[in-house]
Parts: C-alpha cells; sequence; structure tokens
C-alpha cells in the first residue's frame, strides 16, 4: 500500500520509491511530522515527539504543561498559540485584527492518481503511478479548513504537497502567508548543508554550499519571477555528502513568480524546511466561499547524495510535469538569429540564412527579437505583434513560407508580457501596464510589464500571437521576458487588494500559457527570461525547454548548466554553439568545446553562418549528425556529474542509458597545466558485468571503468574537451 493509516495510532506512512515520510494525528488535533528517509515498515514512531516539560515553551490551553507547539514536528505550523517558529499559515481577521490560527484534524481521504491544482501547474501521474492523501485541518472560529494534499509516486523518491484554503465562515479574511511545504525534522541536522543556486544574469544558477547554523537560511525572490539571482530550489545534505553518496532532501517549487525558500534551525538544532510564494508585499483576501490554492512543492529524497537527487529531479519532471508534446520527442536542431544578425536583417537575408542552415543540417530556423512594430533596437515596439513590412514586405506567412521552401521549419520571438512606451498598444491604453497611479513608471530595458492580473490584457496579447499562428507555418515560439517587476499595482484592483497583483500576475500567464497548449499543441514553446532567469518547474510545465542563460561561452556554460542540473534535466537546457570571441565574455574556445557542451542540451546554433570556414562546416554536420543519434540517451538517460567545474580545473558528465548499455562521456579540461600528470576519469552508473566497447577503438569491463577510470588525455591547450561513447558489448 503506497498510503497507509493506522487508525488506533492515526499514523500516515506514505511510500514512494525507495522514500518513506510518516505523520501522525496528535491527540491535540495537530498534524505532526515523523519521520522522512530510507523506506521505513510501519512501527511506533511515538518516540519521535517529545513530550516534557520545558522552560519558555508555553502550553496552548486544554494542553498539558509537558506539551508545547514549540517542541512539537509540524506538517502546517501556525502562529500564535505557542509555536514560535517560522509558521506555514498567517491569517488576519480584519474583523477582529486577530492573527491567531489554530489548526486542527478534521478528516482525511486516500485516493489513486493525483489531482491537478487548480489554475496552477502541476505534476501529473496515471492512477496506477500515484497516490494522494488529502488531510483536511480546520480552524473552527475562522471558519477556515486547510486541506493539505501529499503524493506518493511508485517510480520515484517524491512527494508532492500543496494546500487548499477554504473559507467557510462568515467574514473576509487576509491571508498573510501560505507556504506549500514546511518540514520539521524530528531530530537534530546541524551538519547538514544547505545548497541551493544563485547568481545573476549570464551566470545563473551557480552552486552555492553553506553549513546549517542556528537560526535561519533562505534564498527568495522579490522580483516578481523565479529570477536569475536565486531559484525555487534547495537542498539539505549530510555533510560529506557527495555526488553519489549521503543523505540528501531537496525542495522545489513548481512555481514561477515570488517565493521563498528557508530553512530554520531551531534552539535543538532540528531544521524546519520550508518552501512556498513569498509573503513579502502579499497579503490575499479570501472572502467567504472562496479557496485559495498555493503552489506545489516537490520533495526528493536521496540517500546517493545530491546526483541521486538529481536523477530523482528529472525522472519525475520528464515524466510527470512537462505537458508538452515535445517532452519525449525528437527537438529539432536549431539557427537562432539573435547572435547571429541581431536587429539587422531583411527578407531576403533571413532565407539566404535558412538555406545555409539547411545545408548543414539545421531543422529549424528561429526569427528572433526585431520581426515586429518598427523596431530596429530594443526601445519601442513590444505590444505591437505586427510584422514589420519595412524588413518583411511580403509578411511573415510568406517568409515562413519561403523559409519552409528551403527545407526548415520556421520558429518566431515573442515577449508578450511587455509593452514599450513607444507602442501603439501603450498608447492606446496607457493603464494596461503595472503601474501606481501619480507615480513615474520604472522602466527596464525602456519597456514596461503588463498587467497580466487582467484578463482583457493578456487576451489582447493572446489574440494578437494566435492570429499569426493560425496563418503562419509557425512551429516554434520562443517566449521571452526581459525585466522584473516594479510598481506592482493594477488599476483594474482596489485598494485593499493590490498586495495580490504579484500572484495574480503568475496565475494571468499560466492561463494564458495554458491557452496557448490547447490551441497550438504542434508548436514547440523554448522559454526565456534574459536567458534563465525563469527557469522553473512552473514554466517547465508548459515548455520542455528553457534557453539556460544568455552566456554562450562553453566554458562560463559548464558552471550554469552544473548548477541547473541539480534540479532539471538535461533534454530542458537549451545550449547553442556561437562565434568566438564570444559575445558575452570575450573568450576563444575550439568549435568543438563549444559542441561538447551545447551537445548536453537542448541542441542549436547562434551565429552568422557566413563566418565559419570549411573545416568548421564539416564540424557541424558532424556535431549534428552525432545529436541525432545521442538524442535519445541524452533526453532520457541518468545524469552523472562526475568533476564539477566549481571545485577544479575541469568538469566531466556522463548519461547512462536507463539499461546501462550505453552512455555518453564528455570531459572539458578548462586551463592547461604545464607537464601534467597522468589522471584517470572514473565513470559511474554502469554494469560493472558488462564489457563496454569505447568510441568503437577499444574495450573495457564496466567494473574497471568505474573503479579505475577512463585515462585522461596529455592536454596541451586551454578549453579543450573529449567525448567518449561507452557501448555494452
Ligand atoms: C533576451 C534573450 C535573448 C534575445 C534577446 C532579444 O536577451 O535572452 O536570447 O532573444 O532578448 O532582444
Amino acid at each position: 500500500m503506497p498510503i497507509e493509516f493506522h487508525p488506533e495510532s492515526g499514523v500516515f506512512f506514505l511510500h514512494s520509491a525507495h522514500m518513506t515520510y510518516a505523520m501522525r494525528i496528535h491527540e491535540f488535533g495537530c498534524l505532526c511530522h515523523l519521520y522522512w528517509g530510507p523506506p521505513l515498515r510501519s512501527q511506533p514512531l511515538d518516540f519521535l515527539l517529545p513530550i516534557r516539560p520545558r522552560a519558555f515553551s508555553p502550553n496552548p490551553a486544554g494542553a498539558p504543561q509537558d506539551f508545547s507547539l514549540n517542541d512539537f514536528p509540524l506538517e502546517y505550523p501556525v502562529y500564535g498559540n505557542s509555536d514560535f517558529r517560522s509558521p506555514a499559515l498567517e491569517v488576519r481577521d480584519p474583523s477582529e485584527g486577530s492573527r491567531i490560527v489554530d489548526l486542527r484534524y478534521l478528516s482525511h481521504s486516500i485516493e489513486p492518481g493525483k489531482p491537478g491544482l487548480q489554475g496552477l501547474p502541476a505534476t501529473f501521474a496515471a492512477n496506477e503511478d500515484s497516490t494522494t492523501l488529502r488531510v483536511r485541518l480546520r480552524d473552527q472560529k475562522l471558519g477556515l479548513t486547510v486541506e493539505l494534499l501529499y503524493t506518493v509516486f511508485q517510480d520515484t523518491p517524491a512527494l508532492a504537497r500543496s494546500a487548499t484554503l477554504i473559507h467557510e465562515g462568515s467574514t473576509p479574511l487576509e491571508i498573510k502567508k501560505a507556504l506549500s511545504s514546511s518540514v520539521d525534522f524530528s531530530s537534530a541536522c546541524e551538519n547538514f548543508d544547505f545548497v541551493h543556486l544563485s547568481g545573476n544574469w549570464i551566470r545563473e544558477r551557480n552552486i552555492s554550499v553553506s553549513p546549517l547554523h542556528p537560526g535561519t537560511q533562505s534564498v527568495e525572490s522579490r522580483r516578481g519571477t523565479s529570477s536569475h539571482q536565486h531559484n525555487p530550489f534547495y537542498a539539505l545534505a549530510e555533510s560529506g555528502a557527495s555526488e553519489e553518496h549521503g543523505r540528501v532532501f531537496g525542495f522545489n517549487l513548481v512555481y514561477s513568480g515570488n517565493f521563498i525558500a528557508a530553512v530554520e534551525l531551531d534552539e535543538d538544532g532540528r531544521p524546519r524546511a520550508q518552501i512556498g510564494l513569498n509573503p513579502f508585499d502579499f497579503t490575499w483576501r479570501l472572502s467567504p466561499g472562496e479557496s485559495f490554492q498555493t503552489p506545489e512543492a516537490i520533495l526528493v529524497f536521496s540517500n546517493e547524495g545530491l546526483g541521486g537527487m538529481s536523477r530523482s529531479f528529472h525522472r519525475l519532471y520528464r515524466d510527470h510535469l512537462c505537458r508538452s508534446t515535445f517532452q519525449h520527442r525528437h527537438r529539432p536542431v536549431l539557427l537562432n538569429s539573435w547572435e547571429g544578425t541581431y536587429f539587422d536583417f531583411d527578407a531576403e537575408k533571413l532565407v539566404r540564412i535558412a538555406a545555409d542552415a539547411k545545408e548543414l543540417g539545421i531543422e529549424l530556423f528561429v526569427l528572433d527579437d526585431g520581426w515586429f512594430g518598427h523596431r530596429n533596437a530594443a526601445d519601442c515596439s513590444l505590444g505591437d505583434w505586427t510584422v514589420d513590412r519595412r524588413k518583411i514586405p511580403k509578411g511573415l506567412t510568406d517568409l515562413a513560407r519561403r523559409i519552409n521552401g528551403e527545407g526548415v521549419e520556421f520558429g518566431l520571438w515573442f515577449e508578450p508580457e511587455m509593452v514599450s512606451p513607444d507602442s501603439d498598444l501603450y498608447r492606446q491604453h496607457p493603464d494596461w501596464c503595472l503601474h501606481v497611479a501619480g507615480r513615474p513608471r520604472t522602466e527596464g530595458r525602456a519597456q514596461l510589464i503588463l498587467d497580466y492580473s487582467r484578463h482583457e490584457v493578456w487576451e489582447e496579447i493572446y489574440r494578437q500571437i494566435a492570429v499569426l499562428l493560425r496563418e503562419a507555418p509557425i512551429t516554434y515560439v520562443k517566449w521571452d521576458m526581459n525585466r522584473h517587476l516594479t510598481e506592482l499595482s493594477s488599476a483594474a484592483l482596489p485598494p485593499e487588494r493590490q498586495q495580490e497583483v504579484a500572484h495574480r500576475y503568475v496565475l494571468g500567464l499560466y492561463a494564458m500559457l495554458d491557452r496557448f497548449l490547447e490551441e497550438f499543441p504542434h508548436v514547440l514553446i523554448e522559454g526565456c527570461s534574459g536567458g534563465g532567469g525563469r527557469y522553473d518547474p512552473g514554466m517547465l510545465y508548459y515548455m520542455p525547454q528553457i534557453w539556460t542563460s544568455d552566456n554562450s561561452d562553453a566554458i562560463a556554460r559548464l558552471k550554469i548548466q552544473f548548477g541547473t542540473s541539480l534540479a532539471y534535466p538535461l533534454s530542458t537546457m537549451a545550449a547553442h554553439v556561437s562565434i568566438v570571441p564570444n559575445h558575452q565574455v570575450n573568450r576563444t574556445t575550439p568549435f568543438r568545446t563549444r559542441g561538447t557542451v551545447a551537445l548536453t542540451g537542448a541542441f542549436g546554433y547562434e551565429l552568422d553562418l557566413q563566418l565559419l570556414t570549411e573545416e568548421e562546416k564539416l564540424e557541424v554536420r558532424r556535431q549534428i549528425s552525432f545529436f541525432h543519434e545521442m538524442e535519445p540517451l541524452l533526453h532520457s538517460g541518468d545524469l552523472y556529474r562526475l568533476l564539477s567545474p566549481f571545485t577544479g580545473n575541469a568538469a566531466a558528465w556522463m548519461v547512462v542509458s536507463r539499461d546501462r548499455k550505453e552512455a555518453l562521456v564528455s570531459y572539458v579540461n578548462i586551463l592547461a597545466e604545464p607537464n601534467p600528470a597522468t589522471r584517470f576519469l572514473p565513470l559511474r552508473g554502469l554494469d560493472p558485468e558488462l564489457h563496454y566497447s569505447i568510441n568503437n577503438e577499444t574495450h573495457r569491463p564496466g567494473d574497471g571503468l568505474m573503479q579505475i577510470g577512463l585515462p585522461l588525455p596529455f592536454i596541451m591547450d586551454d578549453f579543450t574537451s573529449s567525448q567518449w561513447l561507452l557501448r555494452a558489448l
């Protein structure tokens, strides 16, 4: 039984593959956390709940002196009656000014399958692959029911959690904070590390590790999107945990806006690990009869270090998150026009580029920014999604057909959430952007943000885009978003609802994407936000790939892609070979290395093909045919990170097929070393009993490849790379 309930003790055991999570309904009425870790048979775990009198641990009314919520591991903690740690839920009753919430167990039910969440992206799974527990807790005085959802998966050590607040009382309430998940570890974890992903534009998702210490450690976004700066992901890793060993608990939020991810180590060294909507600048008014749905949190347990955690996230997201019909389909090798032409193109040039692309084996040509309005620089026309006839005189449909005629598919760039002050849309509807009446409007990249909390706003943009997609043969859309949210106010909402705007914006975006997927399931969407500024599971639900970073330099990408892979599958990371010297960091790397690094993700090119030498063109052909051969392995196999660019002068990773019969190992040496030592690269994830051919040149047994490794080449140049393809004999 994936979910067991023992009525005599009130204990739930939730079993996913290789993982158990246990909770108990306490006599006092609270839902307590008992256990999360490797599989555990059902057994008494009461000793995990501390019952003892303690100074400065008050006792809620009706409870004995040896019981305090402050000492108890709780599943959805509230504030005001004896727990002083960070609550998961804060509600204000404006009729009284009270902020007390007292949640007691009401009922529960267990059902097969995985319910969707109203208006929000969430994991999905068939009835035979998943089981869901609903626990209802109630605050009698407020008339508020909190329904906690827990889904376990047959095939992955993961748990999906969310909360629905259902208001059955008689006066409106203000939700100040409603997290998706809160886990109180039952025993001290002082020697754990807090692992998270932080950075900035063109250096997203660098791995940061710091030891847990008393008090709170957190990352968050207050930028309206999940952001380049932080990611709604973190892990608690047993200190000394490596890529392959040690206990690791991973947390990820299926959401694309303001989030908080925090861990508080209490006075006894026990972590409270939380993730959810950021309470910063948030208040949601809930009227009687209404409900509020939190986003979904994904919790993953690994007994096999960070690598095990990543492989579980990857499998879950590939099989149970991404809704796109392209999730398990071939991703066309594309050429994106941005770094090749920027704003300087016309129809004839584009058709020529498409013809050159076809020659080399490229399957899709993507026309990036600059094709609409009168846009020759990033300073106008966002919001006016009509073709610029000066550049493309016969219109998009004609252009797309001509490009198809050259033998490649056609894709197009949009930035649907923005408006330029210099645009017809803005001149007609100056109140359609986020702004505060009577105050100046902050611009970023000379643009303002459309108020997606309003239906009519995103529906107008949808209308404009849909007209084009219905007419022209467009099979790919790059969905960009190039600034963060300021003056978060909506002209359409009353004053008391203005702190709902950040969340309503994200809900509007999701509603538009839902409609898009329904009408255009044949269109592959690639997400982008100044590169990787909105790389989160919320977006991955709608789009199977995201432009990982505006940084296309192969060496800078090592860290970005390594960090991203902590939570997100390789198939989601769009990666392109670009020209040298690189446009972001001015570095010159070998063409082959640029291919090695880009081949790991959703593969493509972003350069002026005319600048390539004949030798480079040959290499392009080789890379594309290699990608075709490797794509099934790369996009469905298990990733093993072998050498980290964060800690050494090289990066190495390998992808192993699920049956362990095939593997591709990639190695990039960063700087050349004088007189280098002889080094071996031990592999992972192979079958020790099997014999593997290596690049069809030699062969060796799996155990030797893992225990000793592959001999690394003596490298005389900077930025060189090698790949080895292993096949079981
Ligand atoms: C953003 C994207 C780029 C490109 C430009 C176009 O920066 O991340 O890939 O599309 O916008 O303006």
